[in-house]
Formats: C-alpha cells, structure tokens, sequence
C-alpha cells in the first residue's frame, strides 16, 4: 500500500453531490480513504470568468501505480460527466495527483508532487489540515556553485521579506542532516543548504581526500526534504588564491575534538562565518551530534554580532544506536557492529546517573570499561563537561554534557548525551 494525497475540486452543478460522488467512486476503485479535509469554497485561478470551486485534499493508501492512478481518476471525472473544456475552464469534478508517496515523477503525463500545489493557498491549507508535517518533495530544487548566483537569490528573497532556513553540511546526506532539512522547511519560507567538503577544518593526515561525495544522491534526498536550494561551491571558489582570513574562536575550542583535531574548529568556524554571510539565513540549523560545534558556531555568532539564530536538534541514530554519520560508511561489517557500543555506553552511563550516580569519574570509568571490551575500538577522549563553558566537571549536574570521541578501526566517531 502507498500513501497518496488527492486535491478534488467542483464548480459546476451540485458541487457538494459531485465530491460525495467521487468518493464514493475512489473507494469502488480500491483508493482507500483515510482522511478527507474540510470542504473550502475558493475562487477559480486563471481561465474564463466562472463560479466558485469547493476544495477539500484527501489522504488515502492504494495499491494502484502512478500511471494507473491517474488513469482511474480521469475516468472518474469521465464518468461524473466532466467534458474536456478550456485549460482551467470550469468543470463537475476535478481530481488532482498531488503527492503519491515520496515519489518524484515527470513524465509527459503525470508531473508528482503536482506541479503547482506549492503555490495554491486551496491545495496548501486543506493539506496542512490533515498532515501537519508532511514534507513536500521540491520538484524545482536549485543547484547553484556561485557564490555571486547564491547571493542574488539571498537577496531577492530578503527583499521579498522571505526568511530563510540554513544547514551548512559536508554532503552524502544521511537522516539525520534530513531531519535538519525539514526543520529548516518546516520554520522558514525557503531552505538553503550547503554542500562542501572543507578542506580547512581537516588535519593533514586526516580524510578530506576520501571522504565520501556523491552530488546526484544527495540531491535526490534532498529534493524529497523539500529544499529549495542546494549551494555546492568548489574549494577554488570558497578559498581563492591569496586567501588569508581565518576565524578563531577562543577557549570553548581547546578541550574534546578540539584537543585531538588541531585547527579543526578554525575551519570549521571559518567556513560557516562565510557561509552565513554569503547565505545570509534568519534560522542555521545543527546536530547535537556535534555539540562543540554548536557551542562553536553560537559563541562565534554573538562575538561577532552575525544576525542568525542556531537551532540545535536531536541526533538521529540508526536502530541499534549507532549515531548516524556520513563516515559510517568506512566501517567494514564487523567494525559497524562494535560501533554500537558508543551509543550502548551512553545509554548506561544515562541509566547510572538516573539510578543516582552522580561522580563523573565513576561515570566515565564505567564508559570507558565497556568500550574496551570491543577490540577494535580505541578511546580518544571521554568526557563530562557543562555544556554552556565545555570546561570539565566532577558531579554530574543539569546540563552537563557528556561526550566521547572512540577510533574504530581506521575511522573516528563521536557521539553525547546531555543530561537533562
Ligand atoms: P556534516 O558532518 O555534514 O554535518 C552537517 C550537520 O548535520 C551538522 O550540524 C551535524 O551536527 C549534523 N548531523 C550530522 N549527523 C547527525 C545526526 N546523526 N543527527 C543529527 N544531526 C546530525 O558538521 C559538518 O558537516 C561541518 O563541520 C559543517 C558545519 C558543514 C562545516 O563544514
């Protein structure tokens, strides 16, 4: 079964009788009803001067395929007598695909999402009435590489008074920078992300080189997140020949990744003070997965008065645990099955302080224990900081982050918690 969203529409005759009609018709026709908005009266768009249209989406399950969907829907409307008339020109009953699934379809017959449902108020409202949080895939997603191009199209939508969600990512885009993606959506008019590989925040020795890239992927997924732009630059256009300017934020930087990636967070910091003034977003998003990060990137926008606000979110983790990361895709099978002992060691360590634990030595220890039982698995760091200085603490408290960065195998992942 698939989920499908119909826009159904009359004006002509008895409008009310033509949609009670045509519903009892899908059903006939193994469309399965699940939700059917309230019924709106609108004005027609475009075509010749004619009478009000009812409006109202449904939300159903079918077996049928695309093609063979909308053939019954034609037929439908065949057999409540609708006649081929003017484009947008009056009918008994219309009967639209407007999503079949997460698919993306542009054929010569049938274009899903519909084409036009983004900008009809009609589709749009009786929409968000029964699926507050659907994400509606973005047939027009934008590829831009310029920066001048990405700066004229943050500017036109400025001037239009449209905001603007941001997620900065390195690309080979997993749930997690999806979940980032749809906040984004789901917040502001339009949906900015980046995709580029930094070379500035990784050490020499480090995997800028093999790090995973794949453009067309990612630009499948987040066309079905519902981003609006996706801004790729090269390295040569971000850092140019004679590039001289970095930005360093202080203190917050030395201890956890910051200790084991030197100039990790120099890169990071700068490559995101550009991004922000290229870009120019309301709303910036980031993962919890990286908390320094985020404390990095809030630190740096206050002291630099850049106008945005960072939204944190959750991490998303795959079923076993295991934080999801585009460098998962290094571990071979069995490096993949120990990796679950990071997040496995984070959820005790959680169960330990809810019982009553609170010395973070103890905490850590118990971490650290359980993580060596795995013999491909290496600790760097395991730590318990507050979360607003990063500086280390001995009693666990509200707000205490805790956080640890374990080599497994050849790749280095992180993962946290913050105590609530
Ligand atoms: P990247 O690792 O691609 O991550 C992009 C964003 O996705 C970051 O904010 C990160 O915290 C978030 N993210 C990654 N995995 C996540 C997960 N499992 N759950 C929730 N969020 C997750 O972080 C970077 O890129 C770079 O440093 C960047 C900020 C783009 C600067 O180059």
């Amino acid at each position: 079964m698939v989920r499908i969203y119909l826009g159904i529409g009359s004006n002509l005759k008895n409008r009310r009788e033509n949609i009670r009609k045509a519903l009892a018709l899908l059903k006939d026709n193994k469309i399965r009803l699940r939700k059917l908005s309230r019924i709106i009266e609108t004005d027609p768009v475009g075509g010749p001067k004619q009478g009000k249209f009812l409006n109202a989406v449904l939300e159903a399950d079918t077996n049928l395929r695309p093609r063979k969907l909308l053939d019954t829907l034609k037929n439908i409307e065949k057999q409540l007598g609708r006649k081929k008339t003017v484009r947008f020109g009056p009918r008994t009953i219309d009967l639209d695909i407007l999503l079949y699934d997460r698919a993306i379809i542009n054929s010569k017959e049938l274009i899903v999402p519909h084409p036009r449902m983004n900008e009809r108020d009609f589709v749009l409202r009786p929409l968000r009435e029964i699926a507050p949080n659907i994400v509606i895939p973005n047939n027009k997603m934008k590829t831009v590489k310029k920066i001048s191009r990405i700066q004229e199209i943050a500017g036109d939508l400025k001037k239009r008074g449209k905001t603007i969600g941001f997620v900065p990512t390195m690309g080979y885009l997993h749930e997690g920078h999806l979940a980032l993606m749809r906040q984004a959506k789901k917040d502001c008019d339009v949906s900015i992300i980046s995709i580029f590989v930094n070379p500035t925040q990784f050490g020499p020795h480090e995997d800028f080189k093999k790090y995973p890239r794949d453009l067309k992927r990612d630009e499948k997924l987040a066309r079905l997140a519902g981003v609006d732009v996706i801004f790729y630059p090269s390295v040569k256009e971000m850092y140019p020949e004679q590039y001289l300017t970095y930005v360093n934020v202080e203190e917050i930087t030395k201890g956890l990744c910051g200790a084991s990636r030197l100039g990790h967070f120099k890169g990071v910091a700068t490559i995101v003070s550009k991004l922000f003034n290229i870009v120019q977003p309301d709303i910036a998003y980031f993962g919890q997965k990286d908390a320094q990060q985020v404390k990095v990137i809030q630190q740096m926008t206050r002291d630099l008065n850049i106008p945005v606000k960072i939204k944190m979110m959750p991490i998303v983790r795959e079923t076993d645990g295991l934080a999801m990361s585009s460098r998962n895709k290094y571990l071979s099978p069995q490096e993949r099955d120990d990796a679950a002992v990071l997040s496995e060691s984070l959820r005790k360590a959680r169960q330990m302080i809810e019982s009553g634990v609170s010395s973070s030595p103890a905490i850590i220890a118990h971490i650290k224990d359980l993580i060596k039982t795995k013999k491909n698995a290496k600790i760097d760091y395991v730590a318990c900081v507050d979360f607003n200085t990063l500086k280390p603490v001995n009693k666990i408290h509200k707000n205490t982050l805790i956080a640890l960065a374990v080599w497994v195998g050849k790749t280095r992942l992180i993962d946290n918690i913050i105590v609530k």
